[in-house]
């Protein structure tokens, strides 16, 4: 694995999930893959709705348990984006993101799966990995890692990590 040293990031509450979010997305450029883990609850939806915030997506942004996955079109500084937003907690691990039809050209747009992990295999891109966990307060912390050519978006997000 040519993963980076992961670097955690605690957020103590969910203004905080959505501040990250909102950084992440705002430097997520087409072709990106972000995979997120984490059990129910943890925030893996709250986090993609930062994200969405940062991508300039004015949309409301719910699970896409039922759906799949659903397209949000935005615009951040004059340009626009595109997030593709999939929940894969029912999709088996052998299912690729071609399978899910979705009507949009991936390349162009940035792509975040919750319960990515199992079905990261099959996909070409050097993805994100963020992974949530819920502590007992309620708070949050986020375990980030990723290959080389996220360094320096990890190191914009986590400025100091421990
Ligand atoms: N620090 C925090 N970060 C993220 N979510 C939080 C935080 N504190 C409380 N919450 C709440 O926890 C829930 C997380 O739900 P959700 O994002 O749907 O989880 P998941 O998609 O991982 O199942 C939301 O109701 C959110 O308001
Ligand atoms: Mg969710």
């Amino acid at each position: 694995m040519t993963d980076t040293a992961s670097v955690r990031l605690e957020l103590p509450e969910l203004a905080d999930t959505m501040r990250f979010g909102a950084a992440l997305g705002s430097r997520l450029r087409p072709g990106d893959l972000v995979l997120l883990a984490g059990e129910l609850g943890a925030g893996k939806t709250a986090l993609t709705k930062g994200i969405a915030v940062g991508m300039g997506i004015t949309e409301t942004i719910t699970s896409p348990t039922f759906v799949l996955a659903r397209v949000h079109n935005g615009t951040r500084d004059g340009l626009p984006t595109t997030l593709v937003h999939v929940d894969a907690y029912r999709l088996g691990g052998s299912v690729e993101l071609d399978d899910l039809d979705l009507d949009t050209d991936l390349s162009r747009a940035a792509v975040v799966i919750e319960w990515g992990e199992g079905i990261a295999a099959g996909l070409a891109s050097d993805p994100l990995h963020i992974k949530l966990i819920r502590h007992p307060d309620d708070s949050r912390s986020a375990v980030v890692s990723a290959g080389a050519r996220w360094r320096d978006t990890v190191s914009a997000l986590v400025p100091d990590p421990a």
